[in-house]
């Protein structure tokens, strides 16, 4: 068999799989109901009065399925969709130049938005209220501004963390959401789904048993149904059971919490290092090598809202849950 090496390549290979499993219509998007519904009402209000759709905020932990649904939108809307992020656009001539080759209706797709600095950030203020930006030409005192007119386009921002959004940026948005953990019943459903765009047979206990350890995110749970799907084929006869998508998570060191080892590792720092807490978050960084950013946005959510720790004014507590888990004593 060929060696897998990962190349810039399979890497594409890769996101064109992630892009092949993203469900194009809303009907067929599974979970986040209250966004579905909304975005129903937006989009067809939007259409019946022929205007483009009024800019969309997504905001909450990674995996949840922000750029798909900026995907679904375009499919619904029948418009372009231009896919960019925060940091990829330096310059505010970079910005004005995306913005001016959009067609009417289109959208901008602003993944991290949290992440624009703020030259580029101003030139979006007119550009999201008036359909505008203002170019300087010429330099020293023959400099002077003028006007361009934009298409009328619908910027789709997304982002871990709205506190971190400048108030200017987030007004301007007329339709702001909260992406929510997925349900073990959505994400069975999920990847019940998926293994049919993949060709790949799994029985309802494999669908649960995989389910259980996504940490309620999609995005995990298609990833980790490839790995699983890899086992099946190689170990076993191709289909997932309860059995091989046991066997294959706790090769892959997904516990039965959806905890993996950076979860895991976390919860132990805090109860042996701070005696299960509170304790700051830069000290947690400092402590565990990790960038703060990445704790409060990646790991934390999950933690909170199962309730492994909880957030206090004097820092992170470790709840019992995570003892009991780990099988620590207090
Ligand atoms: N694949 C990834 N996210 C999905 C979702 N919310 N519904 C259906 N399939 C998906």
């Amino acid at each position: 068999m060929k060696k897998r090496i990962i190349t810039t390549e399979n890497l594409e290979e890769d996101l064109k799989i992630e892009n092949h499993l993203r469900p194009k219509s809303l009907a067929e998007y599974i979970g986040q109901e209250k966004a579905k519904e909304m975005l129903k009402v937006y989009i067809e209000a939007a259409k019946n009065r022929k205007e483009s759709l009024d800019h969309v905020l997504f905001y909450g932990p990674p995996g949840l399925g922000k750029t798909t649904l900026a995907g679904i939108i375009a499919c619904e809307m029948n418009v372009g969709i231009k896919i960019t992020s925060g940091p990829a656009i330096e310059k505010p001539g970079e910005m004005a130049a995306i913005l001016n080759n959009l067609q009417e209706g289109d959208i901008l797709f602003v993944d991290e938005i949290h992440r624009l600095n703020r030259q580029v950030e101003e030139v979006l203020y007119p550009a999201m209220e008036d359909y505008c930006i203002d170019i300087m030409i010429g330099k020293g005192s023959s400099a002077r501004s003028i006007r361009l007119d934009l298409p009328k386009f619908t910027l789709i921002g997304a982002t871990t963390r709205a506190g971190m959004l400048s108030a200017p940026l987030r007004d301007r948005f007329g339709v702001i959401h909260r992406m929510e953990f997925y349900t073990i019943e959505e994400l069975t459903a999920i990847i019940k789904r998926s293994a049919g765009v993949l060709n790949v047979t799994i029985d309802e206990e494999g669908a649960l048993a995989l389910a259980k350890r996504s940490r309620g995110t999609p995005r995990l749970a298609n990833r980790l149904l490839k790995r699983v799907r890899d086992f099946a084929e190689v170990k076993y006869d191709g289909h997932i059971n309860q059995e091989v998508a046991d066997y294959a998570l706790d090769l892959l060191d997904v516990d039965k919490e959806g905890l993996d080892q950076t979860d895991r590792e976390l919860l132990t720092v805090m109860i042996e290092k701070f005696d299960g807490g509170p304790v700051g978050l830069d000290t947690l960084s400092a402590s565990l090598a990790e960038d703060s950013g990445t704790i409060e946005d990646v790991y934390e959510p999950y933690l909170l809202k199962n309730g492994f720790i909880q957030r206090t004014p004097r820092g992170r507590l470790v709840l019992d849950k995570a003892y009991i888990h780990l099988g620590i004593s207090k």
